[in-house]
């Protein structure tokens, strides 16, 4: 039987890599609903290729746009974050990608989950800032979240067969981005574009960042306690610049379960689709005779002080970690658009985090409340 998908982010990275593997399984998937942004020439050719009955755009004024680059498509299309949840629970939807970047993605993630549907869980930032809700809405609708991050697929593999009470630790890996050798004092001099080419992974300008500075990691640490339901103290994060062992999981009897590969992220995203069962992906397989080394190190958290933030916010919980992920966003758009030098982002979070008096985060709304609160704060350290 053909599984329905609905891929909230269609044009973006992910999204594109996922259209990739659901191409290469035409007879196993097929594409109910997409929403993006505003790439509507992409969008179009999706539309074009998937024949989705529903799409959704960010601005209505593009619906038009969109309709008169597929005269011959007789989708129906819809636009804002309305559109998005539409999208997110089809009532043809077998399974729902989450794959929109940051804050934006949090309500559309949030219905589809409480569609009850499996969702493939992309979309960090939501689980970062509203873990507690996500976590509850899943339990009580009976959702399968599956990750889309090469960690979080990793640590789900290496704990396949295993029981779950002999887990001592969570091993994160990190790249450490383009700058881990960098000397610090040259940090403020950091460009767009040097920060926009990461040594190992081609991602969207969001994540790409964030893997400069290392919040990623750091909302990857948080986004592993939600879903594998981990204290703070359970998960250690060690550098591992080759980005071939994309996480480990260590049991009681020193054991060290981990789960490696080329650095591609046709890899996590075919193993969520597919789960428990496997399917081919495309990534070119692993050639060890040609991977010299394998090599760690501790990560620097004087260096890259997002890494130190982000624990804070997850020890604290409630409010903050909502607070940190919005000032970041801000605080990288700002970074892209040249107003701002590579450390203030790392110090515009902090600053944001100060400012802020952390509350229970019992509801969306809370997460709603405190993410609105964090950019007007953080837009005005940017200004
Ligand atoms: N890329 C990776 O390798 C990777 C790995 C692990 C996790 N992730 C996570 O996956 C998510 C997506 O990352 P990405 O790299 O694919 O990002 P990306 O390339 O920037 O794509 C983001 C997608 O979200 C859409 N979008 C943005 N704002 C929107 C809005 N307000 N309403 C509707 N759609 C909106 C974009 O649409 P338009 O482009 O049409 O504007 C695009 O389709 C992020 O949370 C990231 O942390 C990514």
């Amino acid at each position: 039987m053909t599984t329905q998908l609905s891929i909230l982010g269609s044009t973006g990275s992910i999204g594109v890599s996922t259209l990739d593997v659901v191409q290469r399984h035409p007879q196993r998937y097929a594409v109910v609903a997409l929403a993006a942004g505003r790439n509507i020439a992409k969008l179009a050719e999706q539309v074009r290729t998937f024949k989705p009955k529903l799409v959704s755009v960010l601005n209505q004024a593009d619906i038009e746009k969109l309709q008169q680059l597929i005269p011959e498509c007789h989708c129906t299309i819809v636009s804002g974050e309305a559109g998005a949840i539409q999208v997110a629970t089809h009532p043809d939807a077998d399974k729902v990608v989450s794959a929109m970047v940051g804050a934006a993605g949090l309500k559309p993630t949030y219905a589809a989950i409480c569609t009850g549907k499996p969702v493939l869980l992309a979309n960090k930032e939501t689980l970062v800032m509203a873990g507690e809700c996500m976590m509850a809405a899943a339990k009580e609708h009976h959702c399968t979240l599956l990750p889309i991050d090469s960690e979080h697929s990793a640590i789900l593999q290496s704990m396949q067969g295993q029981p779950r009470d002999r887990i001592t630790r969570i091993i994160l890996t990190a790249s450490g981005g383009p700058f881990r050798t960098r000397p610090q004092e040259t940090f403020s001099k950091i460009t767009r574009e040097e920060a926009l080419a990461h040594p190992n992974w081609n991602m969207g300008a969001k994540i790409t960042i964030d893997s400069a500075s290392m919040m990623n990691k750091g909302l990857e640490f948080i986004e592993a306690m939600w879903l594998f339901d981990l204290k703070p103290a359970q998960i250690d994060i060690v550098v591992h610049p080759q980005s071939i062992i994309h996480s480990m999981v260590e049991y009681c009897d020193g054991s060290v379960m981990a789960q490696l590969g080329m650095p591609d992220m046709r890899g996590p995203i075919s193993y969520a689709l597919a789960y428990p069962d496997r399917m081919a992906s495309g990534i070119t397989p692993m050639d060890f005779t040609k991977t010299s080394q394998l090599t760690f190190e501790a990560p620097d958290t004087k260096r890259f002080p997002c890494l130190r933030l982000a624990r804070q916010a997850a020890e604290a919980g409630g409010t903050l970690p909502a607070v940190m992920n919005a000032a970041n966003e801000i605080a990288v758009a700002a970074f892209l658009d040249n107003k701002i030098h590579f450390t203030k982002i790392a110090d515009i979070v902090e600053e944001t985090m100060k400012r802020h008096t952390t509350q229970r985060c019992g509801s969306i709304e809370d997460a709603v409340a405190a993410d609105t609160w964090a950019r007007e704060t953080a837009k005005g350290l940017v200004a």
